[in-house]
C-alpha cells in the first residue's frame, strides 16, 4: 500500500519520532498534517520539512480541542500519535497528581485521539501509537511509565479487533542511551511507516530498542 495522496495526521509531529515520521510520509507523497501545542515548534517543523506539511495547534489533554480538530480534519487515512513526556522515580515519591499528568498525555491523549479519529478513518487505514518499552522491560523507577505503556499495548490489541478493517499498531521504543537521537528517531519512523503501509499489519506491539545494547 503506498502513501501517495494519503491523508496522514501526526499528533506530536513537531519533534522527535513524530517529526521524523511526518518527514518520511511527506517524502512518500502523503498529505501530512502535524499537530502539537507550541505554534513556534510547529512552524519550525514545517520550515524544516520545506513547507510540505500542514500544521494545527492542539493540546491532547483537552477533549474539546481534539473533538474540534477531528471535525475539521474530516476523513483521513492514517493517524499517528507520538506524545513525549517522561516520569521516573520510586513509587514513594511519585504523587498521584504527577502520575495522572503522565497518563493525561501518554495514555488519555492517545486514547482520546484514537476515539475521535476512528469513525473518520477509511477502511484499510490505520492508527499507530508511539509508546515506550517500560512495561515490557521493567526497571526500578519506571512504574508510572510502565503502567502507561502497558495500558497502550493493551488498548492496541483490543482496538485492532474492534476497529477492523482499520488497523491498529504500537511501536514501543527503548529507553537506551541513544534514545531521542536523530538516528533512533529516523529508524523508529521507518518502522512506523511499515505499520501505515502494510495491509497485513494490525494488532502488533513492536518493541524497538537500540540493537544489541538492549537485548
Ligand atoms: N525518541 C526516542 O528515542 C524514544 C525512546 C523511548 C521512548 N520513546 C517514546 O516515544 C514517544 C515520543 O517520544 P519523542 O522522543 O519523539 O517525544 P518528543 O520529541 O518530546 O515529541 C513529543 C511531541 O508531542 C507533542 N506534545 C507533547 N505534549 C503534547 C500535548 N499535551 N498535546 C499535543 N502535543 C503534545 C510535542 O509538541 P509540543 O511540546 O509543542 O506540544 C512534540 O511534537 C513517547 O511516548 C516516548 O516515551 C521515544
Amino acid at each position: 500500500m503506498e502513501l501517495r495522496e494519503k491523508r496522514v495526521v501526526v499528533i506530536g509531529g513537531s519533534s522527535g519520532v513524530g517529526l521524523a515520521l511526518a518527514s518520511a510520509a511527506a517524502r512518500e507523497g502523503a498529505k501530512v498534517l502535524i499537530a502539537g501545542r507550541c505554534v513556534e515548534k510547529l512552524a519550525g517543523a514545517r520550515e524544516r520539512l520545506g513547507g510540505k506539511v500542514a500544521t494545527y495547534p492542539l493540546d491532547v489533554t483537552q477533549e474539546t480541542e481534539i473533538e474540534r480538530f477531528f471535525s475539521r480534519v474530516g476523513t483521513l487515512d492514517h493517524l499517528v500519535t507520538s506524545l513525549g513526556g517522561a516520569l521516573e522515580g520510586p513509587i514513594s515519591v511519585l504523587s498521584e497528581d504527577r502520575v495522572q499528568g503522565l497518563f493525561e498525555k501518554r495514555f488519555w491523549g492517545q486514547h482520546r485521539s484514537a476515539r475521535h479519529a476512528a469513525p473518520r478513518i477509511v477502511s484499510g487505514g490505520s492508527i499507530t501509537f508511539i509508546s515506550g518499552d517500560a512495561a515490557a522491560r521493567p526497571a526500578p523507577g519506571r512504574s508510572a511509565e510502565a503502567a502507561a505503556d502497558g495500558a497502550i499495548a493493551a488498548l492496541c490489541g483490543t482496538l485492532a479487533l474492534e476497529l477492523a478493517p482499520v488497523r491498529v499498531n504500537t511501536l514501543c521504543l527503548g529507553s537506551t542511551p541513544a534514545a531521542g537521537s536523530f538516528r533512533v528517531n529516523e529508524e523508529a519512523a521507518e518502522a512506523a511507516l511499515f505499520f501505515l503501509c502494510n495491509s497485513l499489519a494490525t494488532g502488533i506491539v513492536l518493541p524497538l530498542a537500540d540493537g544489541a545494547r538492549s537485548v
